[in-house]
């Protein structure tokens, strides 16, 4: 039910926000919005390895108010979710405001706006970063979308456009002032690739600025990575993105210190994910395409998995998916090799020769572009 800002609850601590109304843990572990990727089964495996919140991939504003099916699909919550988010991106505050209205009828425990997608295609357009340049349309998005619900609103942002532009003291200022319960920070410009360091030394002067709660994202891998960035920074918890692909298990990992999974857990994990993946979408098509790539990932870190890799990339069933993995378990397990790590390396892209930018394109290209309704955002 949409509330005026004047009667909403000013107070902004993390414990009222997370704990009391979203019934998080404190300094809670969020696995992100993830384009093409964080569809139900992925943020089932996700949750149940200790994702405390989870959400569902950017949604566009326009392919919404257009109603296009492929969006609604997306927006499926699962009825073993027991909480979820989720996120979206428009060209202007009121297509974001009027998008935020349909959303806040739907079953999602939060609304979060994504002002950091640094895609060109979405770019362009206005929607995903593109906002950063402009933080009196960054209050008035968020001042109509907090008009347009009463669930907890965040928005996550990245430090600015460019060097000449690092907006987020404005960014900040105009999102609480329109009335975001809290922000998240991938503590890297749009201008950044995934190479660039995060700047902690800039997310722990936003977070000692804000007056809101602030969650911590960039570089989040192990529980290492978490104890420094909140020692560095003071968030008051953390959103993980690379971290959890092909590794679900890196939120327990983060909570409870590293425990490398073994080869049992990791076919059951596997197995169990190709059975929701094939219940979703089938046991052919764009479901089994999807899947490949959550494969791929989960392949990472073990020896002698070239053959199971290049299975993958020829197979267009989930049923034979499965029978690939329990083949591949039984050699691992022929060959001795019992464990491995639940922590990817920090620089998972050279080591793993994978580039995140042209995945998250594609992901876009099919996604919330959408139907040929409307142009991809
Ligand atoms: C494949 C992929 C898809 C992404 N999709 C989204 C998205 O839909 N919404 C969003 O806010 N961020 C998205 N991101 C950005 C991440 O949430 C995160 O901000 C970024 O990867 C930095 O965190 P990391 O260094 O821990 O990966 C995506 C990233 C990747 C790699």
């Amino acid at each position: 039910m949409p509330i005026s800002v004047d009667k909403m609850d000013q107070t902004t601590s993390a414990e009222n926000v997370f704990t009391r109304r979203l019934g998080l843990p404190f300094a809670p572990v969020i696995l992100a919005p993830l384009a093409g990727v964080s569809d139900h089964p992925f943020r089932r495996a996700c949750a149940r390895h200790g994702a405390d919140l989870t959400y569902v991939e950017m949604i566009s504003a326009t392919a919404l108010l257009f109603e296009s099916r492929r969006t609604f699909d997306m927006l499926k919550r699962h009825e073993s979710e027991s909480i979820l988010g989720v996120q979206i991106t428009g060209k202007t505050a009121d297509e974001v405001g009027r998008a935020v209205g349909i959303l806040d009828k739907m079953p999602f425990d939060t609304i979060d706006i994504n002002m950091g997608c640094p895609v060109n295609k979405v770019v362009k357009t206005g929607c995903g970063s593109g906002i950063l340049k402009d933080p009196k349309r960054v209050y008035e998005t968020t001042k109509l979308a907090r008009e347009s619900t009463g669930k907890p609103l965040s928005v996550k942002i990245r430090l600015g456009w460019d060097r000449d532009n690092v907006t987020w003291p404005e960014v900040l200022d105009a999102a609480e002032m329109g009335g975001a319960d809290w922000i998240t920070i991938h503590g890297r410009l749009r201008s950044d690739d995934y190479g660039a360091a995060v700047n902690l030394d800039a997310v722990a002067e936003l977070k000692r600025k804000a007056k809101i709660p602030v969650i911590g994202n960039g570089n989040i891998f192990s529980p290492g990575d978490v104890m420094y960035m909140r020692e560095r920074t003071g968030v008051d918890g953390v959103m993980v993105s690379r971290g959890a692909l092909g590794n679900p298990w890196v939120f327990n990992t983060i909570k409870n210190g590293e425990t490398p999974v073994t080869i049992d857990e990791w076919e059951q994990l596997a197995l169990e994910h190709l059975a929701w993946q094939q219940e979703e979408y089938g046991d052919e098509g764009s479901g089994a395409v999807c899947m490949r790539k959550h494969l791929l990932w989960y392949a990472k870190g073990w020896p002698a998995a070239k053959r199971l890799r290049e299975a993958i990339s020829h197979t267009g069933k989930l049923s034979d998916c499965a029978n690939l993995v329990r083949e591949f378990a039984a050699e691992q397990r022929k060959a001795g090799v019992s464990v491995r790590s639940t922590v990817w390396p920090m620089d998972l892209e050279n080591r793993f020769q994978w580039d995140p930018k042209y995945d998250m394109d594609r992901a876009l290209d099919r996604g919330v572009g959408d139907d040929g309704l409307n142009p991809p955002v």
